[in-house]
């Protein structure tokens, strides 16, 4: 089991590289079976990539990485079932759905894995796919999705959902016909995509907008993408830097993609500064404390939501996040009360006062951004953290220990 050892009160500073973005990535990877050679730069490494190289090259796929850059060849690949030991990987598997149903018509695959914060079922996708004229049959934990030929539909999603925009989106970019996709999710990873998919040849229309045209094509080929820089990763350091940063800079993202985080920072009179592809991040004295409520994009993301619990447990006074699109992401919360914080949960929203000292401890992380909140919270905590369970923290966080370490930080990755 890996672990990760943090001394906290260590002041960060210097430089943090943002990653590309694992949410792009994940989506990418499984784009490539709609092509016959790709091209996929600034990968992030980690273990979700590296889980759906191994589902492509166990389909057939050949799978070259040169650094970051990966070139996919998928003319070998065999239309053969996703079994439940690759596809309980990651809940991204689910994304072979969309690609290979555009590629052989048919597709089985068994119920993807991912961060158990809720019940995250997968209707909205489904319900997609039998609008483009997909029969679908569930045996066991395994879906048999099977086309005679996809035919373009308007499709209405009844939730902005990013796992089923992006879904009926590869299916429909080799449907017979228009396909209109309304109420589409317009997280900036979908807009990465479709730039990958046109590279490809296909035609799409309605980039970063609710609503996505797409006219389908016979053939799709060649594909070149720059996977972009991860907006959950640079906002969890500049949480860093706010927390515990003395011009702690983070460069090479976008902050477009975050201005929900970035103006509620400057709500709580957090010491940042704002540039094209950096942000300079420092520890704030005095800060307000906020009420915030996730949102889809462009609202406050829910990913960044636990990352925030622990800077808001600095604020001076009383505030309050509130989970809507999510019905259990506040695992984090009980470590972080062991530790000294002041959190209640009430049904989907946390009342945090503070401001609250953490005494460093053991805690265990059980999703991806519990473990980078557990982390964040450790980088200020009095004393060792040792935080266990931390392979869902590399899942979505490259090199976190040697980023951190860089900047100062006292942490270390331990097999035990
Ligand atoms: C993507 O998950 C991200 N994962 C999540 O990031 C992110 O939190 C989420 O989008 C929202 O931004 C990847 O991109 C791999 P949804 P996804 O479909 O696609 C419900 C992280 O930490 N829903 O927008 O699963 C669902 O249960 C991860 O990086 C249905 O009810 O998100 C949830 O409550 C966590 N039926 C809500 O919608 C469906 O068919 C949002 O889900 C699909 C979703």
């Amino acid at each position: 089991m890996k672990q990760i050892k943090v001394v906290g009160q260590k002041i960060l500073s210097g430089n943090i590289e943002i990653s590309g973005a694992k949410n792009s990535a994940v989506a990418l990877l499984p784009a490539a079976i709609l092509s016959d050679e790709v091209v996929i730069k600034n990968v992030p490494s980690i273990s979700d990539v590296r889980a759906l190289e191994d589902i492509l090259s166990y389909l057939g796929a050949d799978v070259y990485k040169e650094g970051n850059k990966l070139t996919i060849n998928t003319k070998k690949v065999k239309n053969i079932q996703i079994t439940e030991d690759f596809s309980n990987m990651l809940r991204a598997s689910y994304y072979f759905m969309g690609s290979m149903l555009a590629r052989f018509k048919e597709v089985q695959i068994a119920f993807p894995g991912g961060c158990k914060i809720g019940e995250r079922p997968i209707d909205i996708h489904l319900a997609g796919f039998e609008k483009l004229g997909v029969k679908i049959k569930k045996e066991d934990n395994t879906y048999i999705l099977k086309a005679d030929k996809l035919i373009g539909s308007e499709i209405t999603l009844p939730f902005p959902s990013v796992g089923a925009t992006v879904n009926v989106l590869l299916a429909a970019t080799k449907a017979e016909g228009k396909t209109i996709i309304r109420n589409a999710a317009k997280e900036p990873e979908i807009g990465n995509l479709i730039d990958f998919l046109i590279s490809m040849g296909a035609k799409i229309k309605g980039r970063d907008t609710d609503t996505l045209e797409i006219e389908g094509v016979k053939k799709l080929t060649g594909g070149c993408v720059q996977v972009m820089a991860d907006r959950i990763e640079a906002g969890t350091y500049i949480l860093a830097g706010v927390m515990t940063g003395k011009d702690l800079k983070i460069s090479n993202m976008n902050p477009n993609h975050l201005t929900s985080l970035i103006n509620l920072l400057k709500e709580m009179g957090a010491n940042i500064k704002v540039f094209d592809d950096y942000v300079i991040a420092s520890k704030s004295e005095f800060l307000k404390p906020v009420s915030v409520t996730t949102e889809v994009y462009p609202g406050f993301p829910t990913d960044l939501q636990q990352p925030l619990t622990s800077f808001l447990i600095l604020a001076n006074g009383t505030s309050y996040i509130k989970e809507n699109i999510y019905e259990n992401r506040f695992q984090n919360v009980s470590y972080l009360k062991q530790m000294g914080a002041d959190i209640e949960i009430d049904g989907d929203t946390l009342t945090i006062n503070g401001p609250k000292e953490l005494i460093g401890g053991v805690v265990t992380t059980s999703d991806l951004r519990a473990g980078a909140a557990l982390i964040l919270a450790a980088l200020v905590a009095k004393g060792t953290t040792t935080i266990k369970e931390v392979k869902y923290v590399l899942r979505g966080y490259g090199n976190i220990v040697n980023k951190l370490t860089n900047v100062g930080g006292e942490i270390v990755l331990e097999d035990v």
